[in-house]
């Protein structure tokens, strides 16, 4: 009997040191990130491959001189990132040539890439000029939402779109989430007349959604990986609260003046930082639309159901940071 008392002590013991453990774990991390969100590398410049000249960087906090900046975060997507871009700069060309008053850039942020993103990138720059396609490099891999947080800092639309390099989605759905903005800016009465005018002001965000597919989603997806799925969306409504169905969709947009409050307080770099924008957002009261958008599985996505472990770990270091204001949430005036 002993012996059996003296085992469940040990295993106890253990148990608890672990714990213990994890939690200090959790403390020192949330603790060494609570200057994360106004850490930027330096003033970020912007080199034009053309001229060799350098270009003043703008900053989130200037006023809006383009209509919609496009945020492409990209790591190792060499082979991929061509027929995205082929496919959204045409979008947009055809667009501006219709309308005289629209204008745009796509930045793509090479995420320390080991292959030739960085030249695929580039070579864009070249053939369509620094003014309209451009390209942040972060020398080592920190993520995509910290590569989405540089971009969006650093872009100069009024409104500012994140989509994947692995073109999961139609870049023309954009006009979607564009129109239910733009709709709601103006059912708020916050918007004078037709025009777009005064959108960059106005904090909105829209998600793509592919709450719609899952249905079909479940039916074809390996049990494990519905688990998981469920499992995560538990989680993601403990630590951010309910509302939204779907919050991992690469698909976002925002106004100027939502992503200037959501992106100077973002602090999670890679897997959650979707679920950080929700909880930004409801502190905010920053209204957020869900839109069905098209979804193509492409091959090659680089969830594991071992990014679950990583998914409650950040969700723990969010829980903690905000619950105990050791993480604060800087209001800016817009
Ligand atoms: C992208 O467009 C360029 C020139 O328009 C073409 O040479 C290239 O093959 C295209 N790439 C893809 C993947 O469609
Ligand atoms: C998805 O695309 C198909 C055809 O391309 C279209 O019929 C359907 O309405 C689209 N669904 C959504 C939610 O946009």
């Amino acid at each position: 009997m002993e012996i059996w008392k003296m085992m469940i002590e040990s295993v106890l013991m253990i148990g608890l040191v672990i714990v213990l453990g994890l939690l200090a774990a959790i403390v020192v991390e949330t603790f060494r990130r609570r200057f994360h969100n106004v850490y930027l590398e330096a003033r970020l410049v912007f080199e034009d491959p053309n001229s060799l000249k350098k270009v003043e960087c703008p900053y989130i906090d200037d006023p809006a001189k383009k209509y919609i900046s496009l945020i492409i975060p990209a790591f190792n997507e060499e082979r991929r990132l061509p027929a995205t871009l082929n496919e959204t700069i045409n979008y947009l060309q055809q667009r501006s040539k219709k309308d005289q008053s629209f204008s745009y850039e796509v930045i793509i942020v090479d995420d320390g890439s080991k292959d030739g993103t960085k030249r695929v990138a580039f070579d864009y720059v070249r053939k369509y000029k620094v003014d309209n396609v451009r390209v942040i490099l972060q020398r080592k891999n920190q993520g995509k939402g910290e590569a989405i947080r540089k971009g969006m800092l650093h872009s100069r639309g009024k409104l500012l779109l994140m989509l994947d390099a692995d073109g999961a989605t139609k870049v023309d759905d954009l006009e979607k989430l564009e129109n239910q903005i733009l709709a709601l800016a103006k059912a708020k009465g916050q918007m004078t007349s037709d025009s777009s005018e005064g959108i960059a002001d106005i904090p909105i965000v829209a998600f793509g959604s592919r709450a719609h597919l899952e249905k079909k989603a479940l039916a074809t997806r390996k049990w494990y990986r519905n688990f998981l799925m469920k499992g995560f969306h538990l989680v993601v409504l403990l630590a951010a609260g309910p509302g939204v169905r779907d919050t991992q969709c690469g698909f976002k947009m925002f106004t100027r003046a939502a992503a200037r409050k959501l992106f100077t307080n973002l602090r999670l770099k890679r897997w959650c930082f979707d679920v950080e924008l929700v909880y930004l957002c409801k502190y905010f009261q920053i209204p957020i639309i869900e839109i069905s958008v098209n979804w193509s599985e492409i091959p090659g996505s680089k969830v594991s159901p071992l990014s679950i472990l990583n998914i409650l770990w950040e969700l723990a270091l969010m829980s903690m940071g905000y619950r105990t204001g050791i993480w604060s949430i800087s209001t800016r005036a817009s």
